[in-house]
């Protein structure tokens, strides 16, 4: 029997480095996972030390080395996290200008069940740029973690190294599963 895997993409924001909290909270239910991320995120995170957790190479670009496949592995769930600004907008708009991106791109086409938790400032999640991309993505089924009613809030500007410790690692993990056992992950 295989188990359930887990694709991560990180994005270039401070809740990156804690990436091992869910990596973690996977494997204690007997998934596997494996982080992708964006070029921005490579400076946020530990490569070496999540690719010993993992036991799989963090991907952020298309090069090809040796034990790393071209084609993109098969998914149960995809929770992209913490997802910036700059990406969340990027996905809605189905922009594929690096790795990360591409392979979102494809998982959610793919009809994989889809987490995204932002970790965005108040001030850019009043941009209306974002507030499209948030309804629209909600409107391809896939699940936001933002609102009031998932605990999870923009944080104010300048706020962002104490939110961080709150990043609900948890909870993105929960809601990929509901949505990878049929519960689903739409519905916002
Ligand atoms: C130290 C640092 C912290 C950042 N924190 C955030 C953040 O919390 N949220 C966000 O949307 N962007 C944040 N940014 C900006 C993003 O890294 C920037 O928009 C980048 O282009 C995002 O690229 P990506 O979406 O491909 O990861 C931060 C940048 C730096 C240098």
């Amino acid at each position: 029997m295989t188990s359930d895997h887990l694709q991560i993409v990180v994005c270039g924001a401070g809740p990156a480095a804690d990436v091992a909290q869910l990596v973690s909270a996977a494997q204690k239910q007997s998934w596997t996972a494996a982080v992708t991320a964006t070029p921005s995120a490579i400076d946020f995170i530990d490569v070496p030390a999540i690719e010993e957790l993992t036991g799989a190479p963090v991907r952020s670009n298309y090069r090809a080395s040796p034990g790393i496949r071209r084609s993109l592995a098969a998914a149960d769930a995809l929770v992209i996290a913490p997802a910036t600004y700059n990406s969340i907008n990027k996905i809605a708009l189905g922009l594929a200008d690096n790795y990360a991106m591409t392979s979102v791109a494809e998982l959610i086409g793919r009809q994989v069940p889809t987490v995204i938790v932002p970790f965005v400032n108040a001030a850019l999640a009043a941009r209306s740029p974002f507030r499209r991309a948030v309804a629209s993505l909600r409107d391809e089924g896939v699940r936001i973690l933002l609102g009031p009613e998932d605990g999870w809030e923009p944080h104010s500007p300048g706020s962002g190294n104490e939110r961080q410790r709150a990043f609900p690692w948890r909870m993105a993990f929960d809601t990929a599963t509901r949505g990878a056992y049929g519960g689903g992950t739409s519905g916002q």
